[in-house]
C-alpha cells in the first residue's frame, strides 16, 4: 500500500481539474513519491514537470521511478517551498495533492509559489477538509482514544480546512479568482483487514498515538484498530468516506 493507491479517486479529480496543456510547466508542491509530478510530466510532453518535497527519502524514490519510467522532462529537488528559491514566472500551474497543509507560515509560502508562477498561471490543490468530516480520521481518533483536533508531530493536516482561511491566505499572498469545491471520494486503505492495518500503523498519528501507551495498551488499541478495520471491508477492500476541497486560484497580474 501506498498513497498512490490510497488517493486514487482524489488523484482523478485532481487530474481533470489541471486540464494540463501539452506545452506547460508545472510545479509540484509537497511531490512525495512523485506520482501526480509524473502525470503531468506525460501530459505536458513539450513542456515539463517538476516535483519538490522536504523529505529526501521520497525525492529519491521519485528520481528513481521517473527515471526507471524514461521521463525526460521530469525532474525533483529536495527542498522547502515555503522558502526554496523558484524561478521567477517560470511555471505555467502549480500543483498538489495534499502537500500543502504544512508550512510553518502559509502565507509566506503561498507567496513564495505564487512568484514561480507567470501572471494569471493557475494554482490546483486538494486538501482534507475538517477532521470531524473525515469518516478516517474519526474512526482512527475513536480506536485509538486519541483526542479529536490533536496534532501529530506538530503537523496539522487539516490546517486548509476552513474555506475563509483558505481564501484569506492566498489573497494576502497575491492569488485571485478563489474557489473551493466539495469532493466526496473514499480513501482506499488495502485489499483486506491486514494489508490496511499495517499501512494505517504507518501514519505518524497512529504510530504516536500507539507509542504513547503502555504495551497492554497499545494490543487493545490495535486490537480495536483491527476491528474498525473488518467493520469498513467491503468487496473492494477496506474503504472510508472521505471530504476534500478542490482548491483552484489564479496569480494575479
Ligand atoms: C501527505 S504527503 C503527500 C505527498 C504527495 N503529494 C502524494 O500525494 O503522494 C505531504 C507531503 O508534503 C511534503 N511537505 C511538507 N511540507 C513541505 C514543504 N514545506 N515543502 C515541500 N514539501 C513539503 C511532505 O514531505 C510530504 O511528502
Amino acid at each position: 500500500m501506498g498513497y498512490d493507491e490510497e488517493l486514487r479517486r482524489h488523484n482523478e479529480v485532481l487530474r481533470r481539474a489541471c486540464g494540463i496543456q501539452g506545452g506547460e510547466h508545472i510545479l509540484d508542491v509537497g511531490c512525495g513519491s512523485g506520482q501526480t509530478t509524473r502525470e503531468a510530466g506525460r501530459a505536458a510532453a513539450a513542456g515539463s514537470a517538476l516535483g519538490v518535497d522536504v523529505s529526501a527519502a521520497a525525492v529519491e524514490r521519485a528520481r528513481r521511478t521517473a527515471r526507471a519510467e524514461g521521463l525526460r522532462n521530469v525532474s525533483f529537488e529536495h527542498a522547502d517551498a515555503q522558502v526554496h528559491p523558484f524561478p521567477r514566472g517560470r511555471f505555467d500551474l502549480v500543483i498538489s495533492r495534499f502537500g500543502t497543509m504544512f508550512f510553518g507560515d502559509p502565507v509566506a509560502a503561498f507567496a513564495n509559489i505564487r512568484r514561480g508562477l507567470r501572471p494569471g498561471g493557475r494554482l490546483v490543490m486538494i486538501v482534507w477538509q475538517a477532521g470531524e468530516r473525515n469518516e478516517w480520521d474519526v474512526a482512527l481518533r475513536q480506536a485509538l482514544a486519541a483526542p479529536a483536533g490533536s496534532k501529530t508531530d506538530g503537523l496539522d493536516p487539516f490546517s486548509l480546512a476552513e474555506p475563509a482561511t483558505v481564501e484569506r491566505i492566498l489573497d494576502t499572498a497575491g492569488f485571485a479568482d478563489v474557489d473551493l469545491t466539495d469532493v466526496r471520494e473514499p480513501v482506499f486503505y488495502g485489499p483486506d483487514v491486514a494489508a490496511a492495518l499495517t499501512w494505517v500503523k504507518g501514519f505518524t498519528c497512529t504510530n504516536e498515538a500507539l507509542n504513547r501507551l503502555d504495551p497492554a495498551g497499545a494490543e487493545l488499541a490495535a486490537g480495536r484498530l483491527r476491528e474498525m478495520l473488518a467493520a469498513h471491508l467491503s468487496d473492494d477492500g477496506v474503504r472510508f468516506d472521505s471530504r476534500a476541497w478542490l482548491v483552484t486560484a489564479r496569480r494575479r497580474a
